[in-house]
């Protein structure tokens, strides 16, 4: 069982990974693949927070238009990564982490695209290269080594469990989004009271998952092509941002939304 965490949060702690509070087990295990994967993607996680269009929308430098196109590439991730979810739901290497009600976002990010498309936003979007290799990639991995599903769920919703609050925040000013959560449903996990909580639940899941050395190794790895696949996709918003920059110096004054269809 896991336990809730204390109220007094202790942010200042500076020693990163602690979990004191973790009732009945005692040490981390080098070992345990929650802290394999915390280790192995420590570089790529520090890559992944310097890229220019993290540290723009970090800073609310984040155009509209931009964050519409991630929400998209976000869709066609996370319905990429529920479906091979579902199809594994049930294998003894995934079933442990199996948290629809908590985790999946496949319908709040569809709830978001209605409200930034309007109702026909199924006929306005479509995959972008870098995500489709990057769903390409979790359907490949569903499909035929479901075991490695578990790098690329740990990547996405442990980050979107640890970061989300901090950008739903950044991008309800930046953008002017509405008080009542409209538009940002991605980042607002509904079926968790304790983020923290939860992240330690999922790791001990992880934990407990029967797996040799080479598979966890196996694991780590694929966490890392995971992570410069959402690298992929930052970077192809990032010049796509260049280009709408250009077309409104181009343009002159642009009056509203920008309504140009640059997701080709
Ligand atoms: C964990 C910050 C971007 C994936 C964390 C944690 C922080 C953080 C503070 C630790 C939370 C904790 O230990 O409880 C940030 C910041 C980012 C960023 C400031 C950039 C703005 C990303 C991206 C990804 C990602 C782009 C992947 C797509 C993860 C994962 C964890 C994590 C998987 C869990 C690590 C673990 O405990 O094993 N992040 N993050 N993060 N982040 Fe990020």
């Amino acid at each position: 069982a896991v336990k809730t965490e204390h109220s007094g949060t202790s942010a200042a702690n500076g020693s990163g990974l602690v979990y004191e509070d973790k009732e009945g087990n005692d040490n981390v295990r080098p070992e345990d693949l929650s802290e394999m994967l915390a280790a192995g993607t420590k570089e790529v996680h520090e890559k992944a927070e310097n890229t220019q269009f993290v540290k723009d929308f970090l800073r609310g430098r984040i155009r509209k238009e931009l964050f519409k196109l991630g929400a998209v590439a976000l869709y066609y991730t996370y319905t990429a990564m529920e479906a091979e979810i579902e199809r594994n739901k049930d294998h003894p290497n995934f079933a442990p982490l199996y948290f629809p009600n908590e985790l999946h976002r496949h319908e709040a990010l569809a709830q978001d695209l209605e409200y930034f498309y309007g109702e026909d936003w199924r006929n306005q979007i479509s995959c972008s290269p870098a995500t489709q290799h990057y769903v390409d990639r979790i359907h490949e991995v569903g499909r035929d080594d479901p075991v490695l599903l578990v790098a690329h769920a740990y990547t996405r919703y442990m980050g979107d469990l640890s970061g989300g609050q901090v950008l739903k925040k950044v991008a309800q000013r930046a953008l002017k989004l509405p008080p009542t959560g409209e538009g940002l449903k991605f980042y607002q996990f509904d079926g968790i009271h304790s983020a923290k909580a939860f992240k330690q639940l999922y790791r001990s899941r992880m934990n407990e998952l029967e797996l040799d050395t080479d598979t966890k190794e196996r694991i780590v790895k694929e966490a890392i092509l995971a992570f410069q696949f959402n690298m992929e996709v930052f970077q192809e918003l990032e010049e796509i941002g260049k280009t709408i920059q250009d077309d409104v110096l181009d343009a002159g004054p642009i009056h509203g939304d920008m309504q140009g269809d640059i997701s080709k």
